[in-house]
Order: C-alpha cells, then sequence, then structure tokens
C-alpha cells in the first residue's frame, strides 16, 4: 500500500500525501450517499453551525452529543439575518459527522476496507480504533476557513498519537481551499486541548504553550481527487475559504492506538451501545 520510504516521510514531515489511493467510482459513491443524506435531513428544527473561530461558544448539545451519531453542521455564513437559507439546503452544510463509518453502510464499507486496513497496519496502527469520521464540504462561496489547529487538541489520547486520514473526493486546490500544513510541525509539542471543565462543565482551551504557530512555514497540499492525506494528530495545519465556485468534498477518519488512554473529558464520547471498533 505504502513504501518504507513513504513511512519514513510520513513521520520527518507529519503528513503523507498518496496519490491514487481512492478509486472514482469510490470517491463518487461516497459523494452520491452524502448527498442523499443531506437530502433527507429536515433542518427545520436544528440549525447548528460550525466555527473553528468560536469553537467554545458554538459548541452546543447537538454537537457534543453527535460522536455516536450522524449529524449535520451549517456553514457560519449560510443564513440571512432572518435566519433563512442564503442558498439550498445542499449548498449550505459545513459538515456530517462524526460515526459516518459506524451507523451508515456506505461510509462504513469504505472506512473499513482491507486496504486502509493495510494502510493502519504500515503506519503501525494495526490495532487501533476509529474515533470519528466527517465528510467536509467546503461549499462554493462561502466554504469557511478552518484555522490552524493539531487534531490531537481534539481528540486526545495518552500517549498523544493519532492519525487522520484525508480523502480528496474531488481536487483540492489553492482556489478551493486545499489543506496547508507546517512541514515536520509534529515535532514542536502539543500547543493545547479542548476539554471539558471539571468546574463549569463546559468545554475550554488549557493551553500549553502560547506562541502562535508560524504560518509562514505553511505550504499547500494540492491534491487530486482519490489522494489520500495523512496527517500526525501533532501536525499544525489549516484550510483557508473557498470563495470559488467549486466545491472541495473530503472525507476524513482518526485513529487512535487500542490500548490508548482516552480521556473522559474528550469532546467526543460514546455511548455504551456503540463503543469505539477498529480492525
Ligand atoms: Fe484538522
Amino acid at each position: 500500500m505504502i513504501s518504507p520510504a513513504q513511512v519514513e516521510q510520513y513521520q520527518a514531515q507529519g503528513f503523507l500525501i498518496v496519490p491514487g489511493f481512492a478509486e472514482d467510482s469510490e470517491c463518487d459513491a461516497l459523494r452520491a450517499r452524502a448527498e442523499k443524506l443531506v437530502h433527507s435531513f429536515e433542518p427545520a428544527e436544528i440549525r447548528s453551525i460550525f466555527s473553528t473561530n468560536e469553537q467554545n461558544r458554538i459548541a452546543d448539545d447537538y454537537f457534543m452529543s453527535s460522536g455516536d451519531k450522524i449529524r449535520f453542521f451549517f456553514e457560519e455564513n449560510a443564513f440571512l439575518p432572518d435566519g433563512s437559507f442564503k442558498q439550498a439546503k445542499e449548498r449550505s452544510i459545513n459538515k456530517i459527522g462524526h460515526a459516518l463509518h459506524d451507523l451508515d453502510p456506505v461510509f462504513e464499507c469504505f472506512s473499513r476496507s482491507e486496504k486502509i486496513k493495510e494502510l493502519a497496519v504500515a503506519i503501525g496502527f494495526a490495532q487501533s480504533y476509529l474515533v470519528q469520521s466527517m465528510y467536509i464540504f467546503k461549499q462554493p462561496n462561502i466554504g469557511g476557513e478552518v484555522i490552524c489547529h493539531q487534531d490531537s487538541t481534539f481528540i486526545y489520547t495518552e500517549p498523544t498519537d493519532i492519525v487522520g486520514l484525508w480523502f480528496a473526493l474531488e481536487d483540492a486546490t489553492i482556489e478551493n481551499g486545499c489543506l496547508w500544513a507546517i512541514p515536520g510541525g509534529h515535532k514542536r509539542g502539543l500547543k493545547s486541548r479542548w476539554l471539558r471543565s471539571p468546574t463549569t462543565g463546559r468545554m475550554e482551551f488549557d493551553v500549553y504553550d502560547p506562541e502562535p504557530w508560524p504560518e509562514n512555514e505553511l505550504v499547500p497540499l494540492e491534491v487530486n481527487k482519490g489522494s489520500l492525506i495523512l496527517l500526525n494528530g501533532l501536525l499544525p495545519h489549516r484550510s483557508f475559504e473557498n470563495r470559488s465556485p467549486r466545491s472541495r468534498h473530503a472525507y476524513t477518519l482518526h485513529l487512535m492506538h487500542a490500548d490508548a488512554n482516552y480521556p473522559a473529558d474528550n469532546w467526543l464520547q460514546r455511548s455504551a451501545g456503540l463503543p469505539f471498533t477498529g480492525f
């Protein structure tokens, strides 16, 4: 699946691009399935938005209890002042999360495919759990930015070692909001953790290193449809707004080691009826 040299490259720079990992037909099947899920979602009562700029304020119950569900989050810029959509519902969704890989047969089949298992083994995640899945739309014109962060801030484990699998379901370019990352930035330690405060019960950031990211070191990870980008959980990465007329759909999975400690004050929790499972 990937060579020892690629694994070395992943360890050195904290990310790895694997072109052509997914077939066009697999990308199209996931896209069609997401479209169907959005189509059947009735947003009349639930209008939760996703914003990385105001993570604490927007951590509503709908988001916080979505770890073992399939839920829909809107772009911050999706609404007019009167609460109606600026563009169609299908063009307003930011993402679907966070248990597609367990609850939807199409996403489950892809997420637990032999080639993903082989890849997990190759990068040292033979005994691992699938923690979360997200379908990210990065909508034309209104696709919001995701500010520079480390995934381990949100999926914290002890030891701190997770991997994100980012599948490009369409070409991702600078124009439509591709990922950007700081090569080697995973070696600089974890800057913060997002956890539930034992005193207030609210989510807050525990900051270990207040220095801002050296964003001048970011490089764009432009990839073709079907590419997989592996991201070390400690790698600083971000994406900019999509102001182009083209969407930038992606599917993501995160893996943790099965023997790692997963704290109870992480935001994403599973109910007893749907524990983490993996390979
Ligand atoms: Fe991320």
